[in-house]
């Protein structure tokens, strides 16, 4: 798997040491909160402008905003490389996917724990990644909810069958233990936020959680 370490979970008075600590991962996941879509409120595009001087790994941008179709195109120029928002966020899915895919960007859709992922079915051939959350979205340092399991399972079964491309990743409360599980269910990418950043080995710690 490939492990998308939090960016959230990191110290932003040291934003250059904390990046240097990370380098054994290949992407950085931006968690992009506006106060609305959930209450807490984040950082917006000059972080990742700002991060992009010291990083050259991917950007993974996750953004739990709401008319996400207002904002992607501040992400893309800032240097995303792949734009997830929120199918609870807007009622023109197709349409978002196909303005960050005009950008040479990845897009990818989003949903909360109880939303069936059954409402993804018409997007699955489109997107390049669907993110599973494993938490309400909101804040890090939350526990793992099982039902994301059945949602990996499901969208795993649906890829084979159908060849489909679109990597599955997992977000919230993922530790060795949960890694493992979703692993066993089929995803692709995990973001890793309080357990990683609350470690001092974290490079050691990148490297055993991709290889559960
Ligand atoms: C939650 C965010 C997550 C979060 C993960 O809304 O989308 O990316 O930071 O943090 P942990 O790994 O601590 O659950
Ligand atoms: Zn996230």
């Amino acid at each position: 798997m490939i492990c998308s370490p939090s960016f959230l979970s990191s110290d932003f008075h040291r934003l250059k040491s904390e990046i240097e600590s990370i380098k054994q991962a290949k992407w950085i996941h931006f968690d992009v909160m506006d106060g609305e879509f959930v209450e807490n409120k984040t950082y917006d595009e000059s972080m990742l402008k700002e991060i992009s001087q010291y990083s050259k790994q991917f950007f993974d941008c996750h953004l739990m905003i709401v008319e996400p179709q207002k904002h992607a195109q501040k992400y893309i120029d800032a240097g995303a490389d792949l734009i997830t928002f929120h199918y609870e966020a807007t009622n023109q899915p197709i349409a978002l996917i196909d303005e960050i895919h005009k950008h040479h960007c990845q897009a990818g859709i989003s949903i909360k724990p109880g939303t069936d992922v059954g409402v993804l079915d018409t997007l699955l051939p489109l997107v390049d990644l669907i993110l599973i959350m494993s938490v309400e979205p909101g804040k890090g340092g939350q526990k793992f909810l099982d039902n994301a399991i059945d949602k990996i399972e499901y969208l795993n079964k649906k890829r084979n069958i159908h060849a489909y491309n679109f990597l599955i990743e997992v977000d919230g409360g993922i530790n060795l233990e949960t890694a493992k599980i979703v692993k066993d269910a089929g995803c692709d990418v995990i973001v890793v936020g309080s357990f990683l950043f609350n470690s001092d080995q974290r490079d050691l710690l990148i490297e055993a959680l991709e290889n559960v």
